[in-house]
């Protein structure tokens, strides 16, 4: 059973499925991936012709986690470069607070992880799914792809660790050379005919947490006192003057869909924090959710909050979730 909040789509339509912050991680999140493959299936049997992940993909940013996720995208093969795009979230570099001891050791943790080395594990961990860079060892990022009539951006958003500006990782910052970059992809004439979208996993909207949701986890009421993109103006004149026509990202696990000076911006989380209208509701509490871009025959691009309540097939999910963690 689905809802959609806005009307989308004819069926000539190319449509993407954004989601995002899926924190998968055998230690902590087990639940996610149970969440992420009844979301997945429902996305594939709806043929969807491409789907975006915008980061925090893990939750903690370990081997494990990135295993869990290549074992479920393969088993719904979608480990291609045509079915998938993903770029990378904080939690996917510097993992996340999910006791309340972390609280005391994460910052240390931030500061000693390899960035570098995180930033590769990643690459490695979905390389099917990203185009050849020339010159090996320097990071697929940024990186732009053709798939049908859109080109699909690339950015990685991840401020490196700073004792004042980004103590636990979930600060961004994107370094200048790469912001050139992504203007020199934006302009390149190869992709003037085609809809700009861009996947990032920080967001451009006022960050207002639900300050009485019952979903707001620990490690989101910590995380929202860092939650920040540094120099966001500058990349968001970028984008406009370059002609994107939409930004996917992550990171606040708030979902919405709101506009900037003519660009439309897409927030998804699968675990999103409900706000006081659906906190108590058990309907909202079963429904997953996802946004869908889609580009007519026409050229015209539109964004929807969709909401999905999926119902387990039959039998348990407990064989496949073990098969993936195992
Ligand atoms: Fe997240
Ligand atoms: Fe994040």
């Amino acid at each position: 059973m689905t809802e959609t909040e806005t009307l989308s789509t004819t069926t000539s339509s190319f449509r993407i499925a954004h989601i995002s912050d899926t924190h998968v991680s055998p230690e902590y999140n087990r639940h996610n991936v149970a969440k992420l493959k009844n979301l997945l299936a429902y996305i594939v049997d709806e043929q969807f012709d491409h789907i975006a992940i915008t980061g925090d993909i893990t939750g903690n940013g370990e081997d494990g986690g990135y295993r869990s996720v290549r074992r479920l995208l393969k088993y719904f093969d979608l480990l291609q470069y045509d079915k998938l795009s993903v770029t990378i979230g904080n939690h996917d570099i510097f993992g996340g607070v999910h006791r309340a001891e972390d609280l005391f050791n994460f910052g240390s943790r931030c500061r000693t992880r390899d960035y570098d080395a995180q930033v590769r594990l990643f690459e490695r961990s979905f390389k099917e799914t990203f185009p050849n860079k020339a010159y090996a060892g320097e990071s697929i990022f940024p990186y732009v792809k053709i798939v049908g009539p859109v080109a699909l951006i690339g950015i990685n958003s991840i401020s490196r660790f700073h004792a004042m500006w980004n103590p636990v990782g979930s600060n961004g910052r994107i370094a200048d050379a790469q912001i050139e970059e992504v203007e020199r992809m934006l302009l390149h004439p190869s992709i003037a005919a085609l809809k700009k979208v861009v996947l990032i996993h920080h967001h451009f909207n006022k960050y207002r947490p639900f300050s009485n949701s019952l979903g707001t986890s620990l490690y989101q009421k910590f995380e929202a006192q860092t939650l920040k993109l540094y120099g966001k103006d500058r990349v968001e004149q970028v984008f406009r003057k370059c002609g994107v026509d939409a930004v996917l990202h992550g990171h606040t696990h708030i979902e919405g869909i709101y506009s900037r000076s003519g660009i439309m911006f897409s927030s998804a989380s699968l675990n999103r924090v409900r706000d006081g209208a659906d906190v108590d509701d058990p309907v909202a509490k079963s429904q997953l959710g996802f946004n869908e871009i889609s580009v007519s025959s026409e050229g015209t691009i539109m964004v929807s909050k969709r909401r999905v309540i999926v119902q387990p097939k039959g039998t348990s999910s407990r064989a496949l979730d073990k098969k993936i963690y195992r």
